[in-house]
């Protein structure tokens, strides 16, 4: 039987508390070929998003180039999610400083490394505000031939978490996300219905922290033990977005999914809303999104933990 080759990625975050799980479980992942970093201002603002996504790199041991991207959305104002990850961006949790960036930006980053690689072969990661795949894109539209899927930690079905209509990456840059929405490649998203279903209790941390690891796998813990409990769920907790986003690359058999048609409001008070088709219910509407149902939370709290402590 061959193994399978690990899948060429290319990840896009905003580190940001999830990113940093989410970034350290690709980086542990013999599944994943991680060819490229690259980094937005998203939650706290490119002037630490950056340094944090170098020193997450570092403290993995990992080789991957970070590339900086853009610090603002293609429209709009930068608007920043600090109330959640600290000023920091980490939750005052503090890591020895990382390698340096690689030179450049990264929408050409993004644009090369699509370019050297084989058609329908390339995984786009995308767990911020889309801007930097959006970029890439929208300068080298034949480049989506090289793409074989886009994962993105995005959008709602129903209320969001930065207004009552959107989720905070799909608000920040809607017409970023309306770019990959039609860009003719499959986009799986890991929405915060989803992202729910990863809930963080003090019993999940302190379970993390007991398990095996070296300093990322207790950074981590302190990672997600510095982050406030979410009104959204009484208080008890937080959901953990982002590396639900990179557990479907690794178990997609943790995930139940289906096929939708998924839009992004771009106007009104409800700009930044996914509008997904759950039920199939807009007769011809084309199905380019895969909407992630249901998640095995056991499997994938136990997936993480596995995983970070593989790490250094
Ligand atoms: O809404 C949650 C998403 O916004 C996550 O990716 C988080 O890191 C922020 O970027
Ligand atoms: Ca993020």
């Amino acid at each position: 039987m061959t193994a399978t080759l690990p899948r060429p990625v290319l990840l896009d975050c905003d580190p940001g508390t999830d990113d940093a799980l989410a970034l350290w479980l690709a980086l542990a992942a013999p599944e994943i070929d991680l060819r490229l970093v690259t980094v937005a201002g998203g939650n706290v603002g490119l002037a630490r998003t950056l340094p944090n996504a170098l020193a997450l790199v570092g403290l993995a041991g990992g080789r991957v180039p970070v590339v900086a991207g853009a610090d603002r959305p293609l429209l709009g104002r930068f608007r920043d999610e600090a109330a959640v990850h600290g000023a920091d961006g980490l939750g005052g949790v503090v890591l020895p400083p990382g390698p340096a960036a690689t030179p450049g930006l990264a929408m050409d980053a993004i644009r090369a490394a699509l370019r050297a690689a084989a058609p329908d072969s390339v995984t786009l990661v995308g767990l911020g505000p889309a801007t930097n795949f959006a970029l890439a894109l929208a300068a080298e539209p034949a480049l989506r031939d090289r793409v074989a899927e886009i994962v993105l930690m995005t959008g709602a079905l129903g209320e969001g978490n930065w207004s009552a209509a959107a989720e905070f990456n799909a608000a920040m840059d809607p017409e970023a996300l309306a770019i990959l929405l039609a860009c003719g490649r499959p986009v799986t998203l890991a929405t915060l219905d989803l992202t729910a279903q990863a809930f963080v209790t003090p019993a999940r941390i302190e379970a993390l922290r007991a398990a095996p690891g070296g300093a990322c796998l207790r950074a981590a813990a302190d990672i997600l033990a510095s982050v406030p409990p979410s009104r959204r769920f009484g208080f008890r907790g937080v959901a953990l977005h982002d590396p639900c986003a990179v557990a479907w690359l690794l178990a997609p058999a943790l995930f139940t999914a289906r096929a939708v048609a998924v839009a992004v409001v771009l106007d009104g008070p409800d700009r930044g809303r996914t509008r997904i088709d759950r039920w199939g219910r807009d007769q011809g509407a084309a199905l380019n999104g895969r909407f992630l149902e249901t998640l095995d939370a056991e499997g994938f709290f136990a997936l993480l933990a596995a995983r970070l402590g593989a790490l250094p």
